[in-house]
């Protein structure tokens, strides 16, 4: 049914202006004042509403098997809080473990969310080793529409890779042309500094941020920074948490490597207080690299604010209180991980655009727009013209609410933004013309959601400056 989106004010991450949205076939045909409405067309008004284009959370473990456990979502789950909280695309993080055959692994992961998620979908393609079998996989993997691989450099033996399979790993995708991934901590020194911490009996979730202090995260994106300057390829670092890393990330950029941030909600407006708190509750807020001290979210804001910073995801990783009561006297097997798909917009709106320290359009192009070029799914996603999907956002910034876990629709037990007031949130949320969220209840087609493969429009990313 053709889609009309009446009133609005159109923001994307580069105009402002008023208009109508009409949409047909999935696909945005018109855009201008006053258009007509043809019979049988799905009418929504956003008049006081801002429209943006569907957001894309480029990192998310939805599907994980991970420290002994899995991660508490289904697609269908991950998929409906996402679309509550205006997200309409994400691109989950695919990782095999060393010991599994990563094509095996990857069609594992597509089987899990085709058929099962309401929003659209693709994947970063992990690289846990580089064995005579992964170059020909990763060449099918890229042909198959993958754009981008992930690396950890941190948890040894099982996601983690040394240097020599980074370099093999950034080599390969420099000559594809597809983007890397990369989680930077110096994996040793983590293994060396818990044993330590252990040893002295210290063993509770405060202990988590000290076992991988800020220049653990610093060596390793310094690291990464010079083997992608030496190798050509385009990099990304995920989750950066901190002032040390980013200097280091930033110095890179400044001599010319091909490096993009990304920072995640928690590490902007949580810090390590949190994983101080006794017992369960600080084990809530145990993610890797972990929470920081506060002074570090100044630098973080600035860098984002100005694009240093060029994306905001989540990491959304969901554990209950119970897997996580799994590190009870041994903070090393705390399952890592925090949610947050059904947050992110909504609290960087709320802390980022209403108190004045994103603008509107940076918060656009950091929640939507950077990740579709950077991911090879622009212009089809990432922003509102004739010929893109109709994946719209419209948001009410009048709204105003209190993030609970009672009123989450998360699979998991707790939220870690518990308490937390938003200015803003969605009214209504499309994905390619179908209305899938009225007010923050899924009203649509759980199994709506698309695999998305590249963009051919988009240059691949060995080709950009
Ligand atoms: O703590 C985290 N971040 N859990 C998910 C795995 C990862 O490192 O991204
Ligand atoms: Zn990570
Ligand atoms: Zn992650």
């Amino acid at each position: 049914m053709p889609l009309l989106i009446q009133n609005g004010e159109i923001v994307t991450a580069d105009s402002r202006f008023h208009a109508d949205i009409y949409a047909e076939n999935e696909t945005i045909t018109r855009i201008g004042p006053n258009l007509e409405v043809p019979p049988n067309t799905t009418v929504l008004d956003a008049r006081g509403k801002l429209v943006f284009p569907g957001f894309i959370d480029p990192h998310v473990h939805i599907y994980l098997p991970f420290m002994s456990t899995f991660a508490k979502d289904t697609h269908e789950t991950a998929s409906i809080a996402a679309l509550i909280g205006g997200t309409t695309t994400y691109i989950e993080m695919c990782c095999p473990s060393r010991n599994d055959d990563a094509l095996e692994g990857y069609l594992l992961w597509k089987s899990k969310a085709e058929g099962h998620s309401a929003c659209d979908y693709t994947f970063h393609m992990s690289v846990t080793k580089f064995d005579s079998n992964t170059e020909e996989q990763l060449r099918q993997i890229v042909a198959d529409g993958i754009t981008s691989f992930k690396i950890f450099l941190a948890y040894k033996n099982f996601f983690g890779v040394d240097d020599g399979e980074m370099y093999q790993t950034l080599t390969l995708a420099r000559e594809l042309g597809v983007i890397v991934t990369a989680h930077c901590e110096n994996a040793e020194l983590v293994g060396r500094l818990q044993q330590k911490l252990m040893a002295e009996r210290k063993t509770g979730p405060e202990c988590h941020e000290p076992s991988r202090p800020e220049s653990v995260e610093a060596e390793g994106t310094n690291r990464f920074a010079t083997f992608l300057e030496n190798t050509g390829a385009t990099g990304y670092v995920v989750h950066l948490s901190c002032e040390p890393a980013l200097r280091a990330a930033i110095r890179a950029k400044q001599r010319g490597v091909k490096l993009y941030i990304e920072s995640v909600i928690p590490h902007l407006l949580l810090d390590k207080s949190y994983a101080e708190r006794p017992g369960v509750e600080g084990m809530k807020y145990v993610m890797s690299p972990p929470l920081r001290d506060r002074r570090n979210q100044k630098p973080l804001w600035d860098a984002l604010s100005v694009g240093l910073i060029d994306t905001v995801g989540t990491d959304h990783c969901p554990f209950d209180i119970e897997q996580k009561l799994m590190g009870k006297g041994n903070f090393t097997q705390i399952p890592n991980g925090i949610p947050g798909i059904e947050e992110r917009v909504n609290l960087l709106y709320t802390y980022g655009v209403q108190q004045g320290t994103v603008d509107l359009h940076r918060f656009v192009d950091a929640a939507s727009t950077k990740a579709a070029k950077l991911f090879g799914l622009f212009p089809r996603k990432g922003t509102i013209a004739v010929g893109s999907d109709a994946d719209l956002v419209v948001y009410d910034p009048i709204y105003k609410g209190v993030i609970s876990a009672s009123t989450h629709s998360g699979n998991v037990n707790y939220n870690a933004f518990e308490g937390m007031k938003i200015e803003g949130r969605p009214s209504a949320v499309t994905v390619r013309g179908r209305l899938q969220v009225r007010d923050g209840v899924f009203v649509g087609n759980r199994g709506h959601g698309q695999f998305l493969r590249r963009d051919t429009r988009t240059p691949i990313a060995s080709l950009r400056a």
